[in-house]
């Protein structure tokens, strides 16, 4: 399979390549890992190595509680002029447990919440709809108040593995709330599928989601297309472990990439990383 790949790209340092797509990666990463750290790390900004990454944050908000509800943070991101939202993900087996938990199917997409989609039949994972839901209200409000504190005009939204399905909802959610003059850009990492492909569609017509699969990981292929899931479009695949070579993946479940992964090979290893830059997540590089 990889032999068919049409075209490969060194990771940049991204100071000296500003443009090139790894680095688009980057910091949505290290805001990304920060997540997995205690949450009074995090709102001292004093978790370590991946807070130690992060020059000039100033931390806004918290919600959830690292337990039944997962944490998200709001921070204002001085240097890249930017509010971000960061999620926290979960382990690999307790995600994957949850993605195979045949009572998790898919469901209506709120359309209380997302008015704009009425009658388009989008369904989305139960369980993800269900967690986002418990901070979703709190965590716009922050959004809104933190846009007009800062005056920043751009929100990134990120996470890993259930923090990444969680972005998805998350950013979708901001991008219809705020002024069209906002960008608002969705990053993730071992992303899996959060719902059918009409959800799919309206994330790629909508706020757009960008996401890095790693190898092996199972998570992205999971729930199963055959169970009418299906990713949106925006997949970059790292497609070995020397944190160099990277994959662009046009469409969506383009099979050059994870979708075309052999099950017989998965390696949750390959869920937690390292990515790049040696990144991991799930909290092995935090202090607290
Ligand atoms: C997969 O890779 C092959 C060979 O490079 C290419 O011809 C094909 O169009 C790719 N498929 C997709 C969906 O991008
Ligand atoms: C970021 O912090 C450095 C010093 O740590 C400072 O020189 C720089 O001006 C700061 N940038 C912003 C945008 O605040
Ligand atoms: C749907 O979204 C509304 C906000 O628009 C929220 O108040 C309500 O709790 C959500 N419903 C469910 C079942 O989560
Ligand atoms: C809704 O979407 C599902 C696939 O997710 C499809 O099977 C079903 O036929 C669609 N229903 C309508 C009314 O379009």
């Amino acid at each position: 399979m990889l032999s068919l790949i049409p075209f490969f790209f060194l990771l940049p340092r991204c100071v000296f390549a500003p443009d090139l797509r790894p680095c688009t990666f980057l910091r949505p990463a290290q805001f990304a890992r920060v997540a997995y750290c205690s949450s009074a790390s995090i709102t001292a900004w004093t978790c370590g190595t991946p807070c130690e990454a992060l020059k000039n944050i100033t931390f806004l908000q918290s919600g959830g509680n690292q337990g039944t509800i997962p944490l998200y943070y709001i921070a204002h991101d001085a240097d890249g002029e930017a509010l971000v939202v960061a999620h926290e993900g979960t382990d690999a087996k307790n995600i994957l447990s949850i993605l195979n938990d045949a009572e998790f199917g898919l469901v209506p997409l709120n359309a209380s919440r997302f008015p704009e989609t009425a009658g388009q039949n989008i369904t989305v994972h139960s369980g993800f709809q269900e967690t986002f839901e418990r901070t979703a209200d709190g965590l716009l409000a922050g959004v809104m108040s933190g846009l007009a504190s800062t005056g920043v005009k751009k929100v990134l939204v990120t996470g890993h593995s259930l923090g990444a399905a969680l972005a998805t909802m998350t950013g979708a959610m901001i991008k219809d709330a705020v002024d069209p003059s906002v960008e608002v850009s969705v990053v993730g990492f071992g992303l899996p599928r959060g719902g059918n492909p009409a959800w799919a569609d309206f994330l790629d017509n909508g706020v757009g989601v960008t996401f890095m699969t790693n190898q092996n990981d199972p998570v992205p292929v999971v729930p199963p297309k055959f169970l009418g899931f299906q990713h949106s479009s925006g997949e970059v695949h790292i497609v070995d472990d020397t944190q160099q070579n990277f994959v662009a993946c046009p469409g969506q479940d383009n099979e050059n990439c994870s979708t075309g992964n052999n099950v017989l090979d998965s390696s949750v290893q390959n869920h937690l990383g390292p990515y790049f830059d040696d990144i991991t997540f799930g909290g092995s590089q935090c202090s607290s």
